[in-house]
């Protein structure tokens, strides 16, 4: 029998990560942090490539996140160093550029450019970067480096940014610094976030409504551990698919397209820009009525518009892979599935599946052997729990804190919808 666990299960365990933070923070630098932050990742329940088409998306923002640990310097210099690659960087404050190695490096130095740019005041600082969200698995690791470094630059310099302006910087910094042409969903995922909340986000007006999963459904992301190399190249061009069929019909967005209007227009589109339209049309209609399917335990709903959505991902959008193809077979095929489907962009990278929760361990087993078999290569599979969004922490209490608001939460009454933000 294969192990399905992920790699660094010590991190999972916050005082043992927050010792080793704090230990590389105290080699690299020679001093004590005096500032914690964190952002999480998140996947996808429903809603794959609608919020550049201003869509909803369903997304949960996940128990897996990126912690800095910081400290003020007296000058405009920043030095940080990653746990997860095992390298640093340092830059000035002042006419920051971008370099052409190690990218991530680019998303730290966008954000303080960014930020910059927006006349913050910055300080220059030390900081030890550690993030549980797996790099380049479609679980926006980059969204969660940028949110907690916004967060920590803030804390920092003793000012504060709403969730909602924080994002949109974030995606600002990703679009024109880093040169990704992301929509709003993983940032927004990242720093809106609320404990024990899945989130439907109207990508139009960025509204977000708080949307709480029944008890016995459990959230479970399954790694396919292929690369996603194709999918920078492979993003735009579905983007600028969905443009041209925007163009055509003589809307601003697919957003503004009804199933009944394209069903009357399709022949207008070419046959490739149909077949997208067709795709993000239906997707943002299940991001819709997913919601009240996982609030209200309706799992024949739940696996219908999990079975479309990776149907339409499959022949529509066409961003599955043939390793996403063997992981979407071994989870259906597992005991306790509720609906399976991809997640992220797609071209490999995680998958998501909705399991009852007394089966996750059977499932995750079950998957584990049936995706080895078919694949040769070892997934990743682990059930993951709705995280709070960007926030200073205090590393003392951060179990503690944890552990009451989860209890509270379980006292909650199971509203369809908490809540509602919007941009100010
Ligand atoms: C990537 C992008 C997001 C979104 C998803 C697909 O994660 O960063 O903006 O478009 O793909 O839903």
């Amino acid at each position: 029998m294969l192990s399905t666990k992920p790699a660094a299960d010590w991190a999972l365990d916050s005082e043992a990560r927050a010792e080793g933070v704090a230990a590389c923070f105290r080699e690299t630098f020679g001093s004590e942090p005096e500032l914690w932050a964190r952002a999480p990742g998140r996947v996808d329940l429903m809603g794959s490539h609608t919020d550049y088409n201003l869509g909803f998306v369903l997304t949960l923002p996940i128990s897996r996140d990126t912690w800095i640990a910081a400290r003020r310097r007296d000058d405009r210099t920043v030095r940080v160093h990653s746990m997860n690659v095992d390298a640093g960087d340092e830059f000035r404050l002042d006419g920051i550029e971008s370099v052409s190695e190690s990218r991530w490096r680019n998303y730290v130095r966008g954000v303080a450019a960014t930020l910059e740019g927006e006349g913050l005041a910055l300080t220059g600082c030390d900081a030890a970067i550690h993030s549980t969200v797996p790099l380049e698995s479609g679980l926006s690791s980059s969204a969660a480096l940028e949110c907690a470094l916004a967060t920590m630059f803030a804390g920092l310099g003793g000012w504060s940014l709403t969730p909602e302006r924080m994002a949109l910087l974030c995606q600002k910094a990703e679009n024109e610094f880093v040169g990704v042409k992301c929509g709003i969903l993983d940032q927004y995922s990242s720093c809106l976030g609320r404990e024990g909340c899945a989130l439907l986000l109207d990508c139009r007006d960025l509204a977000t409504r708080a949307v709480r999963v029944a008890d016995g459904i459990r959230v479970v992301v399954c790694n396919t551990m292929s690369p996603r190399r194709l999918s920078g190249g492979e993003y735009a061009r579905r983007r600028a698919e969905c443009e041209e069929g925007a163009a055509r019909l003589g809307v601003s967005a697919l957003r503004d397209v009804t199933p009944e209007m394209l069903a009357a227009r399709r022949r207008e589109l070419p046959e490739r820009v149909a077949r997208r339209c067709d795709f993000i049309v239906a997707e943002s209609g299940r991001a819709e009525r997913l919601a009240p399917a996982l609030t209200l335990n309706d799992r024949e709903a739940a696996a219908r518009l999990c079975a479309e959505s990776f149907a339409g991902a499959r022949d529509l959008y066409e961003i599955c892979s043939p390793a996403m193809a063997a992981m979407m077979e071994a989870m259906l095929a597992a005991p306790g599935v509720i609906g399976a489907r991809q997640a992220g962009a797609g071209f490999g990278g995680s998958m998501v599946a909705l399991v009852d929760a007394a089966s996750t361990d059977a499932f995750r087993t079950s998957v584990g052997d049936a995706y080895h078999s078919a694949t040769r290569m070892v997934p990743e599979i682990y059930p993951v729990e709705a995280a709070q969004g960007a926030e200073v922490f205090d590393k003392e209490k951060i179990n503690v804190a944890r552990a009451l608001v989860r209890a509270m939460s379980a006292l909650l009454p199971t509203p369809a919808a908490t809540g509602r933000s919007s941009v100010e």
